[in-house]
């Protein structure tokens, strides 16, 4: 088959797009476990409608929703049945509708997730695709009479699987329900563009593009990501000229500069920005499921190393700790018991003053932190039972159980604690899965009533933000060195500069080299920016013109 692939080129403005972009703040959610609006113990779209109150209080004006197409849920809406439609549990498309509609009358925006890797099984292109090797579908999807080599899903096992139907194998680099297209045939290329001109035009400002670098492969090479025809695939999405006012995000594993610079250049007309996993997979953990005793040095140095290289490059940078994979990052490198009203704050001083887009996932405004559970039962991520079980040969239950309480995605996808009620808040029937553990502690009524609120310190950071352009086009200068344990950085834009500092585990004194007013946000309600500071104290203030 050879259609062409339709890619406008065009005067599309990208800069005006990377400005307007700095002053996006986005708010991750989990659609199943935000708000359940009907008691099915399920969170949908008319939740959400009901709290965007909150959000829009705030600070944020964007919100990046998971997956909500039909789907059969085997890895929770990542394994799309159908992109023109909306999941049974999270309503119907006139919800979705209303939603964009609600959003954009107060003045917010909504990136929808767009999952182009893969389909489900159930979706109508694979069950066309397995009929036999000729018919309009046949070439959607790789499929070989032997396995062509070894990959592995990602979620353990094979990444090739025997279909009896055709009588072939096909990849699936996740859930054998979440089937690779091949994207070196052109119509799987012009049939994801009709989906994102089908969104475009039902009013969505952007997509976060989930594992965006594996849409081109090579197998000959054993590459199943960063294929050679990647940025070509990336152009054809999101290069037309429809897509010159979107906002993309790419969830790309990119490790160098030069990859960055390949996806997200302005002249490029590709993606606008990306989350690279670099801070995620350094603090705190040897790998996804085994500790590694940190602290907020680490974090620290991945931050200002990223702050340098897209400073450098005039790229586009994300800030963010937490999502839906991961488990809270407060948990890993601060003190989550004692101090976690102070390391919450403090670690969101230390990433949202920097420069780039915000990224703030649902909770993380509260202080949540990790949970902790004593059965397997209360899990439910298809990764994580597939890792327990693999854990289970090789060590005993109880420690296979410790290494899933930290690493396991559902850490993340615990229902919203909205109050410390039998539910939450969260629903009035039962929770598809179990509460967070430590709910009754850690939720939004508490935090609002608190003396020293989690959310209240967002709030003000935001607004601060919001109300200064320095912390959104200035220079970033970092003041701290390697063996500082302290992360201290100055803002400055037209003369104006503003000086943040963050203290990390221990009490110590800090002095500036220059004089400030009197902080404008401090986590402790400091007085002045010299002086003894907690641990986990931040505050930040402007400096005195001319110092
Ligand atoms: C990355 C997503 O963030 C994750 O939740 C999902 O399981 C995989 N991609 C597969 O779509």
């Amino acid at each position: 088959m050879d259609m062409p692939i339709e890619t406008k080129e065009g005067a599309l403005m990208l800069c005006a797009k990377y400005q307007d972009a700095l002053r996006w703040v986005i708010y991750q959610i989990y659609p199943r476990s935000f708000m359940d609006s009907n008691g099915d113990g399920i969170g949908d779209l008319q939740g959400i409608i009901q709290k965007l109150d909150y959000l829009k209080d705030l600070g944020v004006n964007a919100i990046w929703l998971c997956p909500c197409y039909k789907s059969p849920n085997d890895d929770n809406g990542y394994d799309i049945s159908d992109y023109r439609d909306i999941m049974d549990e999270f309503g119907t498309m006139a919800d979705m509708e209303a939603l964009i509609d609600v959003l954009h009358s107060r003045g917010m925006k909504l990136i929808m997730d767009l999952v182009p890797n893969h389909t489900s099984t159930a979706h109508r292109w694979f069950r066309e695709s397995r009929k036999d090797k000729d018919n309009p579908y046949s070439d959607f999807y790789y499929w070989f009479d032997e396995k062509p080599n070894d990959w592995k899903s990602v979620f353990r096992g094979s990444a090739w699987e025997f279909d009896p139907v055709r009588g072939q194998y096909y990849l699936h680099s996740f859930a054998v329900s979440q089937a690779d297209l091949n994207w070196d045939n052109p119509a799987v290329v012009k049939a994801m563009q009709e989906i994102v001109d089908f969104w475009i035009d039902k009013g969505v400002d952007g997509f976060r593009v989930d594992v965006v670098d594996m849409i081109s492969k090579d197998l000959g090479a054993g590459k199943n990501c960063f294929g050679p025809r990647l940025h070509e695939f990336i152009h054809a999405l999101f290069g037309r000229e429809n897509g010159k006012n979107l906002f993309t995000v790419g969830e790309c594993w990119v490790t160098d500069t030069d990859e960055m610079i390949r996806h997200c250049a302005a002249e490029r007309q590709e993606l606008t920005t990306l989350f690279q996993f670099d801070h995620i997979e350094k603090c705190g953990r040897s790998d996804k499921f085994s500790p590694k005793p940190d602290t907020l040095k680490t974090l620290r140095d991945h931050l200002l190393h990223w702050q340098q290289e897209t400073e450098k490059h005039d790229l586009l940078n994300t800030l963010f700790t937490d999502n839906h994979d991961q488990p809270p990052m407060i948990s890993r490198i601060a003190n989550d018991r004692e101090k976690r009203y102070e390391s919450a704050t403090c670690v969101a001083a230390m990433v949202y003053l920097l420069k780039g887009v915000p990224f703030i996932y649902q909770g993380q405004e509260i202080g949540r932190a990790a949970a902790h559970y004593d059965s397997i039962e209360c899990f439910n991520d298809i990764e994580t039972i597939n890792t327990y079980r693999d854990f289970c040969q090789t060590m005993p239950e109880k420690e296979a159980l410790e290494r899933i309480n930290f690493g396991s995605r559902d850490n993340a996808r615990h229902p919203m604690e909205w109050d410390g009620s039998e539910n939450g808040g969260f629903t009035t029937g039962k929770p598809w899965i179990a509460l967070h553990s430590r709910y009754r502690e850690i939720n939004v009524k508490k935090d609002l009533a608190a003396e020293r609120s989690v959310y209240r310190f967002y709030q003000a950071l935001l607004k601060l933000r919001r109300e200064n352009d320095a912390f959104l086009d200035g220079k970033v200068e970092a003041l701290s060195s390697p063996d500082d344990a302290h992360m201290i950085f100055t803002r400055t834009l037209n003369g104006e500069k503003w000086a943040v500092i963050c203290n990390f585990e221990s009490e110590q004194r800090i002095e500036l080299p220059f004089a400030c007013e009197k902080p404008a946000l401090s986590n402790l309600g400091r007085a002045s920016m010299n002086g003894v500071y907690a641990p986990y104290e931040c505050a930040v203030a402007k400096v005195i013109a001319g110092e």
